[in-house]
């Protein structure tokens, strides 16, 4: 990407070679996510808005299944693998190792840290361009410093050296300034001084941190940067944090959303993942989800208690209640209460999917409505078409899936069940309670349940004395009465 970086001067040093023991799971920590991405694509995102002239991603710890996340995430990233050494200084020292040539300033952070924005990353290079120092370190004022580094500054308040929670005396650890986590080292410097660091301390590791106390003795000058947002200097230890940082998040997307023109009544149950888009004029009622790449056109409501994943919503659609992965829902459409839309659905303009209804891997046409109780598999509606309440698609015979066709202008009777493959006729109709195992042709009325058949006197004769007998009787003999006269 050398080529195409605005700005050459820089290179970007990724870690996420840990394996975040306190999250205690089986995926690594970077992978987990917030906002729909892995914490690492989010530290990647901002990298690349710096374009700097390489990134470079220190992996060690399911290094496959981590290497894969950062490729998809940023193709043009160096992925490096460190050894059994542990410590953020290793990675580091492992990644240098790729940057022989380079001698301009490298940038760390943290795969962990997900939340600072390019901006807050461009301040810091910038401010550690004009003060000449060898180190710049992004500092936080924390409520609670509990496992961070902590800075340490001498009588003057100038840096001299970070220490870890594991190494800190109670005085140390009284401190409230944090480590971010995040720094910008003039190359050789890092260089020279990364060689030299042990791993003399709590946790037997070589510790990026042990740099600085390095530079203070070899009096270099050095700087600190504190970051004016302290919670977006958060990083993920455990799962607690995890879910602080989703969502604070989350709170920046509904934010963003609302002064682009969304309503959004209720930002604290309305979770939309970083690549959802809402145009604006769009309602989003309290307990709603919009997930992965979901689009709502102008005008939409959504919402209470609906999730959609991957979903496009058209204009002036309204969705109810509902839980939708991969549909598309056409203008002026509506769905829900309580409906369940499943991959491959495709309402067209202005039709329904209404009260317990499941679709899936089907198009309902131009103004067609499915409106009660029915499930939809592997289906073409036309447009204009009703399906009765309780309409049923028999798509799978134990076999295969086969597809049921529904042409224009059909109105289906209740309780249907189309066992397919079947073939319904443009405007053709079908009785209540059929069950349709032929093709019907266009017109055509199909009716498949037998004539009904009324036994005179049955309750009288078979519940003799009870209540239904009683009313029975006597309407029976009103209406002998009316017929003679
Ligand atoms: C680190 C800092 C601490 C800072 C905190 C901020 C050190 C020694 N400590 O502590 O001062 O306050 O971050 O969030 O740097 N990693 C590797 N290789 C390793 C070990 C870690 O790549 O051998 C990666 C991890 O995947 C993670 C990041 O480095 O993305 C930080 O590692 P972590 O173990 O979480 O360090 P902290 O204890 O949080
Ligand atoms: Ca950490």
């Amino acid at each position: 990407m050398s080529n195409t970086a605005a700005d050459p001067g820089l290179a970007v040093i990724v870690l996420a070679a840990g394996q975040g023991t306190r999250m205690k799971s089986a995926l690594p920590k970077v992978l987990h996510r917030i906002g729909g991405r892995p914490l690492v694509g989010h530290v990647l995102d901002t990298a690349h808005r710096l374009a700097p002239a390489s990134i470079l991603v220190v992996v060690r710890h399911e290094r496959d299944l981590v290497a894969e996340a950062v490729l998809a995430a940023a193709p043009d990233a160096l992925v490096v693998d460190q050894d059994e050494v542990p410590g953020t200084g290793r990675a580091v020292e492992i990644a240098l190792a790729q940057l022989d040539a380079f001698d301009g300033d490298i940038l760390v952070l943290s795969g962990d840290v997900p939340l600072l924005d390019g901006d807050a990353l461009s301040a810091l290079v910038a401010e550690h361009r004009d003060s000449g120092a060898a180190v710049t370190v992004m500092s936080a004022n924390v409520d609670d410093a509990t496992g961070y580094g902590r800075i340490i500054r001498g009588s003057a308040g100038d840096l001299e050296r970070i220490v870890e929670q594991k190494d800190a005396t109670e005085d140390e650890a009284s401190v409230s300034e944090i480590n971010v986590g995040v720094y910008v080292f003039r190359a050789g410097a890092l260089r020279e001084h990364l060689a030299i660091v042990g791993t003399a301390n709590a946790q037997g590791e070589k510790y990026l941190t042990d740099v600085v106390g390095l530079l203070y003795q070899a009096h270099l000058p050095m700087a600190v940067s504190t970051a004016p947002d302290a919670a977006a200097a958060l990083g993920v230890n455990d799962r607690a944090q995890l879910a602080e940082a989703a969502r604070i998040l989350n709170a920046r997307t509904v934010r963003r959303w609302q002064l682009e023109g969304a309503t959004i009544l209720d930002p604290a149950t309305t979770w939309i993942d970083v690549d959802a888009k809402l145009a604006p004029d769009v309602t989003i009622l309290p307990n709603t989800h919009i997930l992965g790449a979901t689009v709502i056109e102008t005008g939409a409501i959504v919402g209470p208690d609906t999730s959609l994943v991957d979903c496009e919503i058209g204009e002036g659609a309204t969705v109810r209640r509902a839980d939708a992965t991969l549909a598309v829902i056409g203008a002026g459409a509506s769905v829900g209460p309580f409906a369940y839309l499943r991959p491959g659905t495709v309402l067209a303009v202005d039709g329904k999917i209404g009260t317990f209804v499941e679709t899936k891997n089907s198009t309902i046409g131009e103004g067609s409505k499915v409106p009660h109780l029915s499930y939809v598999g592997d289906t073409t509606i036309g447009r204009g078409v009703n399906l009765g309440a309780g309409a049923i698609t028999a798509n799978y015979d134990d076999l295969a899936k086969h597809r049921t066709e529904i042409g224009d202008e059909v109105h289906s009777g209740s309780h249907n069940v189309f066992v397919a493959p079947v073939r319904i006729g443009d405007g053709a109709k079908t009785g209540a309670g059929a069950v349709i195992r032929k093709d019907v042709p266009a017109g055509a009325l199909a009716l498949s349940v037998a004539p009904q058949r009324n036994i005179e006197g049955w309750v009288e004769k078979n519940r003799p004395g009870t209540g239904a007998a009683d009313v029975a009787a006597r309407a029976r003999s009103a209406q002998k009465a009316d017929d003679g006269s």
